[in-house]
């Protein structure tokens, strides 16, 4: 037996200051959605933002519903978003921001493994790494550089 090991990482910064211009634009627009969100049932509220190549940003945010297997996840959201307007642009990078009507919520918020599957075939369908921004209640901004930093034993078309 022997072991095989995958290192991820991310980048913290300790605030949206430490960010690019162009990211903190990004970050705002994820913002803003977070009131856009529709999310009567989980009260938690997910505002997202993508980049496309040619500098565009397209916005999405969770979209619920009281049946529940039916929601949406506003990365999701956004990502489709952008595939629909420029389907032959990469995504470059992707904002995601949370917010709850019942706590705060600080730390490091992930998207759900559905969501890394899905930014995954981004990746995979355009060759290039999509950086994801994160941030919930707290200053600090997390970023991780690539989905493999977050689904490091992904499934892609390579199998199929
Ligand atoms: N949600 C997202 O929008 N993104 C994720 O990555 C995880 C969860 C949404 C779905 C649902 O509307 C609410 O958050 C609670 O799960």
């Amino acid at each position: 037996m022997k072991k095989l090991e995958k290192i991820t990482s991310l980048n913290v910064y300790e605030n949206s200051q430490e960010l690019s211009i162009s990211d903190q634009e990004l970050l705002q627009m994820a913002l803003e959605q977070l009131d856009a969100a529709y999310a009567p049932y989980s009260k938690f509220h997910v505002g997202a933002a993508a980049r496309t190549s040619t500098g565009n940003l397209y916005s999405g945010c969770n979209q619920e519903n009281a049946s529940y297997p039916l929601c949406i996840c506003g990365e999701r959201v956004a990502l489709y978003h952008a595939g629909t307007v420029e389907p032959n642009s990469p995504v470059t990078s992707v904002a995601i921001t949370v917010r709850s009507e019942l706590r705060a919520v600080e730390g490091i918020i992930t998207p759900c493994g559905a969501c890394r599957q899905v930014i995954s075939e981004f990746e995979y369908r355009h060759k290039q790494s999509i950086r994801i921004i994160l941030k919930a209640d707290g200053p600090e901004i997390y970023e991780f550089e690539s989905i493999k930093d977050l689904l490091p034993y992904d499934f892609n078309g390579d199998f199929l």
